[in-house]
């Protein structure tokens, strides 16, 4: 996360205090970088520049209308699966030609928008799907560009939450059934098949299983056009994992390396899909101690964030860094605690039985990695109004999202 680190005793987000951030726009914050999203989405492009290719980001891991259009503007390509994503893309700059719609239960009306808005393909993950996209499409007068997910069946070896490209998961049409599934679509009228598609996985950390299963998609699409039916893209999905403590992935010109022998040969348009590996590491939860609490068995610090702003390690049991905002603590004793925030849930943890720098009522603290799945998961459990965000450029920060306030919570709601 090199564009957080402490200068003038002080972590900072590249020239911005964290200290005098949370000073003026109170916690908890999310805090992201604006150079560290442009670097990480500039990597995969320039790693996969010998080959025609879209970068399209992935909305789910952070939807900020700021965030989008920074990458919009760079010049990214999205991933959505829903007709919210699909609003946002639109409104976020993303040229339709751009966006490519991902997902297992597309509705009806999200298919019409997506067709009238001309977006660059559908990825579609069932007979049932396909079928449907065909007759919305033609009740339109038009033909929907398509792929179809294929489940390779690999072990991505993650999470099993994160994990979509087993043959028990709900993703994709089995390898197995997939030349049949091509076959149908090639002879519907409002279906035109463009590409084949693949995602096997999140917070993958090494690149082996993407190679794995970009070789099966690549001998699929050899005995498509065996059939005479013709791809012209290949979508390898997002995926590519992140360092949040010990874990080293492929860098991204690693992950290219491994996946672009088999591409090259194709001779496709080549579209990506990452999420977390260009906003994880860009963005960080800003949050305050409130409370020390020494139980005699345990130690916790309770801070002002919870499991509605970072639910991340409940849900995945995972890793995220916790650090002192002041320079001047990373010096002084360490002590074993909970970090925990006001939530009436014992799952109600940002880190446990962690080794931190010893801390008082009132610090700043940032947990590290925040900047994917944080956000775009926040809920408004316990009715707590969800964080602000804020995009940092250079010695500047823009207030992407106000803080909510409780008349936001309530708005849409009646008594009876
Ligand atoms: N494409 C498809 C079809 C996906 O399902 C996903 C993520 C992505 C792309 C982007 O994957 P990424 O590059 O971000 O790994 N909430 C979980 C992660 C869920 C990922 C779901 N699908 C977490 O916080 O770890």
């Amino acid at each position: 996360m090199d564009h957080f680190t402490y200068r003038n005793f002080d972590l900072c987000c590249e020239q911005v205090s964290l200290r005098s951030l949370a000073a003026d726009i109170g916690t908890p914050a999310y805090v992201y970088s604006k150079a560290a999203l442009l670097e990480s989405y500039r990597a995969y492009d320039d790693a996969f520049a010998e080959v025609p290719h879209v970068v399209c980001y992935s909305i789910k891991a952070n939807a900020n209308l700021g965030v989008l259009a920074t990458l919009a503007r760079a010049g990214a390509g999205a991933d959505i699966v829903s007709g919210g994503e699909l609003f946002r893309a639109l409104r976020a700059g993303f040229p339709p030609s751009r966006i490519i719609f991902s997902g297992v239960g597309k509705t009806r009306d999200e298919m019409r928008d997506a067709l009238e808005a001309e977006i660059l393909m559908f990825n579609v993950e069932s007979l049932s799907e396909l079928r449907t996209l065909d007759e919305v499409a033609r009740e339109l007068g038009v033909r929907a560009p398509v792929a179809l997910r294929v489940n390779p069946d690999v072990d991505p070896q993650t999470h099993p939450y994160i994990a979509t490209g087993l043959k028990t998961s709900k993703f994709g049409i089995p390898f197995a059934q997939a030349l049949e599934a091509y076959e149908e679509a090639a002879s519907l009228k409002g279906v035109e098949v463009v590409g084949a598609d693949m995602h096997i996985g999140s917070q993958l950390t090494k690149a082996a299983p993407f190679a794995d299963a970009v070789a099966r998609l690549a001998s699929l699409v050899k005995a498509l056009r065996e059939r005479a039916i013709a791809i012209r893209t290949v979508d390898v999905g997002g995926g590519l994992g992140i360092r949040h403590r010990e874990e080293t992935p492929p860098t991204h010109r690693e992950y290219a390396m491994a996946l672009l022998p088999a591409l090259r040969e194709l001779g496709v348009t080549v579209l990506l899909e990452p999420g977390r590996s260009i906003v994880g590491n860009a963005g960080v939860l800003l949050t305050r101690v409130l409370y020390r609490k020494d139980t005699g068995n345990k130690k916790f610090v309770v801070i002002d964030a919870a499991m509605n702003d970072l639910i991340r390690p409940p849900l995945y049991d995972s890793y995220h860094e916790v650090r002192p905002v002041s320079e001047a603590r990373l010096g002084g004793p360490t002590e074993k605690v909970d970090v925990v925030g006001p939530i009436c849930e014992s799952g109600d943890f940002l880190a446990k039985d962690r080794e931190l720098a010893r801390t008082e009522e009132g610090d700043l603290l940032a947990v590290m990695s925040a900047g994917a799945y944080g956000f775009a998961m926040a809920s408004n459990y316990n009715t707590r109004p969800r964080a602000a965000e804020v995009l940092v450029d250079g010695n500047r920060y823009t207030i992407v999202r106000r803080r909510e306030t409780y008349e936001d919570l309530v708005a849409g709601e009646t008594t009876p």
